[in-house]
């Protein structure tokens, strides 16, 4: 199982990076607003910027709604470093986008997939990965958990080659929900991934073992 981190913000892309167990970064307009990143020439360079501070894909997302528009922006952010994956949401012109870029060898994540139907239109599209909500469906008393299950067996039905990429990760449960049904990737804040380190008898264990060993010392 992949561990993307799902931010623009460098420090903690590096904090991940750092610890080991990092495959790549996702980011999009939000994140990207988030940390104070505008206009089209600071974009470009942050995105630069974050392929440097990670070895893995880095999801870059058009802004453009049409086809043209997408396949101008993809082509220049995937033209702007090799870890770059193009971004585009589910619609009807991201599908075609997805389509072209893939019949051309880009690597495309399709975003904002939010239904099992959504999901098999972006593997028939040859997206390279596609990012199922979980987090915004279980925010609408929704079973995201159960979306990612029904692609797994839509995929494995038909061995499509998508990746599927668990977003709007929130939390370490989350995460181990993703593994246990086998999404591909998952996609969260710092905090899902480090959270995964924390249990309280791992710190009293070592709390003893570190005591004993003064002891005899
Ligand atoms: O990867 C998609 C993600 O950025 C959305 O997460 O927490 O805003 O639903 P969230």
């Amino acid at each position: 199982m992949k561990f993307f981190i799902d931010t623009a913000n460098l420090e903690q892309i590096k904090e991940a990076q750092d610890l080991g167990v990092l495959d790549g970064v996702t980011t999009n307009p939000s994140l990207m607003a988030k940390e104070g990143i505008t206009g089209e020439k600071n974009q470009l360079q942050h995105y630069l910027d974050i392929c440097e501070a990670v070895d893995g894909d880095v999801s870059a997302e058009v802004i453009s709604t049409d086809f043209e528009g997408m396949v101008k922006e993809g082509e220049a952010l995937a033209a702007l470093h090799p870890q770059i994956v193009v971004k585009l949401p589910m619609i009807k012109d991201g599908v075609k986008a997805c389509k072209y870029f893939s019949s051309k060898g880009i690597r495309t994540n399709v975003t904002l997939v939010f239904s099992a139907g959504q999901a098999l239109l972006a593997a028939k599209a040859g997206a390279t990965y596609v990012s199922p909500f979980l987090g915004r469906l279980d925010d609408i008393s929704t079973d995201g958990i159960n979306l990612i299950e029904e692609i797994r067996l839509i995929y494995d039905n038909y061995g499509f080659e998508t990746e599927i990429l668990a977003a709007s990760v929130r939390h370490t449960m989350h995460v181990i929900n993703c593994a246990k049904v086998g999404a591909d990737v998952m996609t969260g804040p710092l905090s899902s991934i480090e959270g995964l380190l924390k249990h309280p008898l791992t710190d009293s264990g070592l709390a003893k073992f570190l005591e004993d060993y003064a002891k005899g010392n």
